[in-house]
């Protein structure tokens, strides 16, 4: 797909234009424009009553005699519009015309009122959006859904260099998450850790300023990272570890951002074994570094003047004869232990390991990003990722962040005192405490091993992907995550 930016001029043909009108079908600045050039063709559409403005409805009119062979009119219910409101326009645009002849698009929607939000992220979120419908996984279908004709998108703009910018960002945020939704979509007997380290070595042969290095369960076990290896036991499928190094600053000794994504590419349970209802479900397990993959394509798409380094933790968690067992105590790579009291609660388990691991890098700060909990989902539902730090300026970035790539989180507390639901009988620390406020406790549990570092952690249990009709990856939070390195880069 092509995006263009281009001030106002109904002279240059296209399949279509698209014009927003509100419900009370007052034309705005751009309608009243193309009222003039169209003879007041659009008026008079209007005035039929046929088209209301409700939101999302459409109305597509083919247009003899107009430099367009085509007028969309999208309603846009009332001003102000949120971003969720906008989206949903957008939307309604890519899937009225996704399976007509229409290639070229110009949409003249620059003059819609988005709450708070100048043409920059009016033109992001449409790039965001356009590429959210047209989205589909069809790779184990033996028919393959028809491919669009639509071909480019021209946004009417009068600035043109901001506009150019939300363009550029835009594309690699889409790609961002359509990478990170292909793989987090691909079935658990393909996409295993082995398939994960595959993808992360893939980013290395694609861009000069990645380098790829992958920890196998030998080099594991050499480092002690007899945690993460415990979950990895009851699995035929061995664990890896890819560090994808992303060194692009103006100063290459410069600290480097480190994104830890959880990678349970199937938790089945382990010996504490899941019920079976949406235990498929369980492939996406790996979301967390579905995303960080997708984020560190989209840095190197952006080729940001930073230095980021991506760990996918890969792993399987099944029960086997040699599958480790509730009641076991390991000695984590940090020399802390921890008593084993439910195996299901493993991405903990994998990730302490991983979080140890990455204090080698002297990281500036790190964010792991883990499918952790479904007590979130139970606080938070789909709509908010979970955000745990104890640093409140970190958290500030955070939040801004996802704030302005409308990828939302909600901040959660840490106090020490959560801490005693973790104490056990046997080991420095138990891997569950009590059902109250888990999501809490699995963060608090993490806490223990990023003490050397600025560290925040989002669970993203909930919004890592849809279930139902529309089962599938969401590609979340690769938004927040891409505008946080964005922000670090300015
Ligand atoms: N991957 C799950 C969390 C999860 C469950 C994410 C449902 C999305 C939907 C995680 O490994 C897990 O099983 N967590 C347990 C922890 C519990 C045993 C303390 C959970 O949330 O039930
Ligand atoms: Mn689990
Ligand atoms: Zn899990």
């Amino acid at each position: 797909m092509k995006f263009c930016a281009k001030s106002l001029n109904f002279e240059q043909s296209s399949d279509c234009v698209v014009i927003g009108i509100y419900e009370n079908t007052t034309l705005s600045t751009n309608a009243k424009k193309l009222d003039e050039a169209t003879a007041h063709y659009l008026s008079d559409l209007l005035k039929t009553g046929d088209f209301k403005g409700k939101l999302a409805e459409t109305l597509l009119v083919h247009t003899p005699n107009q430099p367009f062979t085509r007028l969309l009119l999208v309603g846009c219910g009332k001003a102000p519009l949120n971003e969720t409101q906008y989206k949903k326009i957008i939307k309604a645009v890519v899937q009225t015309l996704k399976s007509t002849t229409t290639q070229h698009i110009h949409l003249l929607l620059n003059d819609l009122e988005i709450k708070d939000r100048n043409e920059y992220w009016a033109v992001r979120f449409a790039i965001e959006s356009i590429s959210d419908t047209l989205y589909n996984y069809d790779e184990f279908k033996s028919t393959k859904a028809e491919a669009t004709q639509l071909a480019k998108f021209c946004f009417n703009s009068e600035n043109l260099a901001e506009t150019e910018k939300a363009i550029q960002h835009a594309q690699a945020v889409a790609l961002g998450v359509k990478f990170a939704k292909n793989v987090a979509n691909c079935p658990p007997n393909v996409c295993n850790p082995a398939y994960l380290a595959e993808l992360a070595k893939e980013l290395d042969s694609e861009y000069s300023q990645i380098s790829t290095t992958i920890v196998d369960e030998t080099q594991m076990a050499e480092l002690k990272m007899n945690s993460y290896l415990a979950v990895s036991r009851g699995s035929e499928n061995p664990a890896y570890m890819s560090i994808i190094e992303y060194k692009n600053a103006p100063n290459p000794d410069a600290k480097p951002i480190v994104l830890v994504g959880k990678g349970l590419t199937f938790d089945s349970g382990g010996i504490s074994i899941k019920p079976s209802a949406a235990m498929d479900e369980m492939k996406y397990d790996m979301g967390g570094a579905a995303s960080v993959y997708g984020t560190m394509k989209a840095v190197a798409e952006l080729q940001l003047p930073i230095n980021v380094i991506g760990v996918l933790a890969g792993c399987e968690n099944m029960p086997d004869g040699n599958a480790y067992r509730p009641g076991d105590i390991l000695t984590t790579m940090s020399g802390k232990t921890v008593e084993v009291l439910n195996t299901d609660a493993e991405g903990r388990l994998v990730l302490c390991d991983a979080l140890t691991y990455v204090e080698r890098f002297e990281p500036e700060c790190v964010i792991d990003i883990a499918t952790l909990t479904g007590a979130c989902v139970v606080g938070l539902g789909h709509i908010n990722t979970g955000l745990l730090s104890k640093d409140d300026q970190f958290v500030e970035q955070l939040l801004n962040a996802s704030k302005q790539a409308h990828d939302y989180t909600w901040h959660l507390p840490m106090n020490e005192e959560y801490q005693d639901d973790l104490k056990s009988n046997f080991a420095d620390l138990a891997n569950v405490g009590s059902r109250a406020g888990g999501a809490i406790t699995a963060g608090i549990f993490l806490s223990n091993f990023t003490e050397n570092y600025t560290w925040a952690h989002l669970d993203i249990a909930g919004t890592a992907w849809q279930s139902g009709a529309a089962k599938g990856a969401t590609g979340r939070p690769v938004p927040l995550l891409t505008q946080f390195l964005i922000n670090k880069s300015s």
